[in-house]
This record gives structure tokens, sequence and C-alpha cells, in this order.
């Protein structure tokens, strides 16, 4: 019986805390889909030379998908969400890649500036905070990918729409 409100409490304690995430950040721990995941891939070049963030790196899928396409290529996701973040890190920790890791924390306290490489699927208003940000940190020739929202004011050097059924568009830019 005490198992029973142990495990309960738990659960109920970790649905909590994604709401509570996801009122903070504007962001709920959606994952990419895998027709949008291969759109964007799709549009990557075959090389990427240099770091690649995350940024909301939810349950850690596109994260893996990333480090397993760039082998040569740290991979840094950063997630706010404690429970995507753990189950993410775990997943990281018993079976790799390598060449990621997943670290629980703010992107906007992260300093992108050797970034090669930025992807990210956030809302709109997350997309605008995060907009000066990018423009201040990257350097010139560095890529953002996007899930479905653009970055307004910004021109996209591809945009395609990938095969799912809400159509999702993919945003590439590169730094001028
Ligand atoms: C829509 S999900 C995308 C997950 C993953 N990137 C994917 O495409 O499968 C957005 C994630 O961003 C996270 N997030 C939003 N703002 C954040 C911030 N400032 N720092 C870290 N993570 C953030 C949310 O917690 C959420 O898990």
């Amino acid at each position: 019986m005490t198992w029973d409100f142990i495990i309960l409490g738990l659960v109920l304690a970790a649905i909590v805390s994604v709401f509570v995430s996801t009122l903070m950040t504007a962001a709920s721990p959606l994952p990419t889909s895998a027709a949008v995941r291969e759109t964007m891939m799709a549009m990557l070049p075959a090389d990427i030379d240099g770091p690649i963030y995350e940024l909301g790196s939810g349950w850690g899928g596109l994260a893996v998908a990333l480090a397993g396409r760039y082998p040569a290529s740290q991979v840094r996701a950063y997630e706010v969400s404690v429970l995507p973040w753990a189950a993410s890190r775990l997943r990281a920790l018993l079976s790799g890649p390598e060449n990621l890791s997943v670290r629980f924390g703010n992107f906007h306290k992260v300093d992108l500036s050797d970034a090669a490489l930025v992807v990210c699927y956030l809302p709109g208003p997350a997309m605008e905070k995060l907009k000066p940000k990018l423009a201040a940190d990257l350097k010139a020739g560095a890529l953002v990918a996007s899930n479905t929202f653009a970055l307004q004011g910004w021109t996209a050097a591809d945009e395609k729409t990938a095969s799912d059924i809400h159509m999702s568009r993919v945003y590439l830019y590169r730094v001028a």
C-alpha cells in the first residue's frame, strides 16, 4: 500500500513538473516527428565543422539522431524540464552516442559562439526571445535549423515542407 502511494506521488510529481516547466518556458516537450526529422536531416550539409547545439532537447530523440549523423561533432543538448532531461540523460548514459552530452539548464545562459549548427523546435514567442541571442552569439557561417517556427525577419537559406499531417515547415538559416 505504501509503495502504491510513493509510486503515485512520483508519477504525479513528474506530470506536475512537465506542466510547470511548460508554463514557464511556453514550450511543451513535444518531440520532432520522424517525418520532420528526415526533412531537416536532408536539408543539413553532409559535414558540420564544429559543435552542434540543440536548444530545448526534450526527450532527446533529435539530439541522438544528430549525434549519430555527425559523429565527429560534439552535440550539446540543453533541456530545462526535469523529466524529459532525466529521461534523455539516462538514455545517453546507457546507449550513447559518445559525442552527445545532455545538460540540464536554461539555454539562454549558454555561450553559443563556437556553434557550427543550432537546432530548435520552439514556439514563436520563444523564437522571438532567442533571436537577439543568436544574432549576438553566432559566428558567420553558423547554421540554424528550426522545426515549424521561423525566425521572423531572417531570410532562410532553405525552407522545406515535411510530409507529416501538419505539413510542417522546416527552416535553415546561415548567419552572414
Ligand atoms: C517542442 S520541445 C522540442 C524537443 C526537441 N528539441 C525535439 O525537437 O524533439 C521544446 C523543448 O524546449 C524546452 N525549453 C524551452 N525553453 C527552454 C530554455 N530556455 N532552456 C532549456 N530548454 C528549454 C522545453 O522544456 C521543451 O522540452
